[in-house]
């Protein structure tokens, strides 16, 4: 077991928020958990789908999100134009613009928690007011968790709080004293990340993840394109900070992996790379197993 300032998991591997829904996997992920093409449980950590106090329509208006999704539905999803304003391939990667769109918190912890077993599960939390951060974490409290990741960089929303060094400073003290629980802050380049990361270091926070999807039109730019700029920012924030870097953006393979490692990334999280191939994150965690822990 790796303990990464307090953040204990079984390796550096881990999946980015939103890759694994919710910890369980998105309806076109089930069929490759099914063959065995997608494990999670090889995985150091799965960060969650951000989630908020209530649940939000975000940009996608799906009408089978509450139920038990059939067939019919999951082709509804997979042709419909909603979908198509929510995620679009373009060149060298994707545009999202998911926007928080989620079942909620206390529908996650009810209906979505007891049935995740052998998985390392780092809820990704977020909010519009201090408020609503500090009440989704209590919420957490009692769980089985490595630890909670803060969202104050998704570019789909407009974030109140993350603009404000005074309010950020006010956040994280309030989280790191609502939990004993590991705390990570997920960094995007539309801000000054590196002082952010002194901020929540200064604030007792565990690590920093980076990079959020690239603010473009029309949503969140990820995957290999912005890749190069991820390195930056990891190799910008390892100098900054002493707390653990966790690296990603455009990972798509374990020698994506290891230049993130040779920065000074001390996890990695991969986003993305499940979109085309969805059996390509667990190949690449379990290709890492055998050739750990060179780091
Ligand atoms: C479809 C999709 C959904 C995402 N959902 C979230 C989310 O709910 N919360 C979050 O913090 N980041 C979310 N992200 C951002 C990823 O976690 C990751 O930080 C970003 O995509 C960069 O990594 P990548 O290039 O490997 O995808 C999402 C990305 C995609 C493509």
């Amino acid at each position: 077991m790796l303990d990464l300032n307090g953040i204990k998991v079984k390796n550096r591997i881990w999946l980015a928020a939103g890759a694994g829904g919710y910890g369980e996997g998105w309806p076109h992920q089930k069929p490759f958990i099914k063959l065995g093409l997608i494990d999670f449980s090889a995985f150091g950590a799965i960060i969650t789908r951000t989630l908020t106090p209530e649940s939000r329509q975000g940009n996608y208006i799906d009408p089978f999100e509450f139920e038990n999704a059939t067939l019919v539905s999951h082709l509804c999803r997979i042709f419909s134009e909603e979908r198509k304003r929510v995620l679009r391939k373009v060149l060298g990667g994707w545009i999202n613009n998911v926007g928080w769109w989620n079942v909620g918190i206390n529908y996650w912890i009810e209906k979505i928690y007891p049935w995740l077993h052998d998985v390392a599960i780092i809820p990704n939390i977020g909010g519009f007011t201090i408020y609503h951060y500090v009440d989704s974490i209590r919420k957490l409290n009692h769980l089985d968790i490595v630890g909670i990741e803060i969202n104050i960089s998704c570019p789909n929303i407009e974030h109140p709080l993350s603009k404000d060094p005074a309010e950020l400073m006010k956040l994280f003290t309030f989280c790191r004293e609502s939990s004993d629980y590991p705390f990570i802050v997920k960094l995007g380049i539309d801000s000054d990340y590196v002082q952010i990361a002194r901020l929540a270091e200064y604030c007792g926070f565990n690590a920093v993840s980076a990079i959020n999807a690239i603010p473009a039109l029309g949503g969140g730019y990820s995957g290999s394109a912005i890749k190069p700029i991820a390195l930056k920012v990891v190799a910008d924030l390892k100098k900054a900070v002493k707390i653990p870097v966790i690296g990603g953006g455009g990972i798509a393979s374990l020698k994506d992996c290891q230049e993130f490692f040779e920065v000074g990334a001390d996890a990695v999280a991969l986003g993305s790379g499940f979109l085309l191939k969805p059996w390509e994150p667990t190949r690449i965690a379990k290709k890492y197993e055998k050739v750990k822990d060179q780091k």
